[in-house]
Order: C-alpha cells, then structure tokens, then sequence
C-alpha cells in the first residue's frame, strides 16, 4: 500500500505519540538508489522534523561521502519509528511494531536498490537479522529486488571510534552495489 503521509503525520498508533514534537517521516530523492533506515528521532530530529541530523548525522554523511560517493541529498533517509522515544531509549517492541507497517509502505514505494540498515534495531526490522551486528554488518543480502546491508549505528562509531574504520569497509561494500545499478 503507499504511503499515507497525511495519516502518519498525525499518527497515534502508540505512545510516543503523547510526547513527540514531530512526527519525523524522512527526507531524501524517492528514486534515491541507497536508502538510509536509522532507530529513532533524537531530540534535533524531533524538533527539527529530518532525520539525521545531529551529531551522528553528520559523521555518517562525511562517511558515506567519502567512501559511497553520495551525499546527503542524494539518499533517502527515515528510521524504524517515526517518533522520538523519551531520553533515546531503543524503541519498544510494542512501539517498533506499531510503526512497522509505515516503514513497510515506505520500503515498498521506494522500491530501493540499496538499503542501508544503521545499527542492530534496524537490521532487525528491515534485514530481519537475529544474530548480533559483529556477525551481520557488511554482509550483502536480497532484499526486495534490491540488496541490503548493515552497518555499526552511526552514534555507536562516535562512541567507539575503532568502529569508524569497520562502517568505511561496510560503506565500501555499499558502494559496489551503487555503482552496479
Ligand atoms: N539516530 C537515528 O537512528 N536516527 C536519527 O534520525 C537520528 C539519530
């Protein structure tokens, strides 16, 4: 089904419904060729309305840059949820299945050559990965018609800097399946 923008905007499917500022769809070109999907809004996407655009933004858009080729403007980006969960906790699982069939619809209209799931709680919803990241990062599999990868969370890189160089060597592999559509 596509996208009901207007109904997602004023989505009370659960809880975080009650202390969101903004209902936090995505941004991006919808015939982007790499599809970004992260957790959650922080506290600047949820009161600035875009995903990714904090601190962990901006080390994954120097990121991709560098070793995809790609910038911001040029990939679709949203999360698993739409809306902030209080103090940034992970997303419940109530609240992660809640907002899954908007992400389904998203994913469907998109339709994307790449997907690029950021952190463990999207490889789950997007990859349906069940095993931990070290063993599921940089793995290319079928998605859809296209390919998905997972990579360390940016903000988990800005917490442990050895990660950067293991999300550049993801990113590389996300870079051949870009350059191979
Ligand atoms: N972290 C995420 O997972 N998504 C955002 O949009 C911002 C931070």
């Amino acid at each position: 089904m596509a996208l009901d923008v207007a109904a997602l905007s004023r989505c009370t499917r659960c809880s975080l419904s009650e202390t969101r500022t903004r209902v936090v769809i995505g941004t991006g070109p919808t015939d982007a060729v790499l599809v970004l999907v992260g957790e959650a809004p922080g506290r600047q996407e949820d009161e600035g309305g875009a995903p990714f655009i904090g601190r962990s933004g901006q080390l994954l858009f120097r990121l991709i840059e560098q070793e995809v080729g790609l910038t911001r403007e040029q990939c679709y980006v949203t999360n698993t949820v739409k809306c902030r969960p209080p103090g940034n906790r992970v997303p419940a699982r109530n609240e992660l299945e809640a907002c899954r069939p908007w992400l389904t619809d998203q994913l469907a209209d998109l339709a994307p050559r790449v997907t690029l799931a950021l952190g463990l709680t999207a490889a789950r919803e997007v990859l349906g990965a069940t095993l931990a990241m070290g063993a599921v990062h940089g793995r290319p599999r079928h998605l859809g018609s296209g390919t998905g990868i997972a990579t360390y969370h940016p903000a988990a890189a800005l917490r442990d800097p050895a990660l950067v160089d293991v999300v550049r060597a993801d990113l590389a592999v996300v870079r051949r399946f870009v350059e191979a559509t």
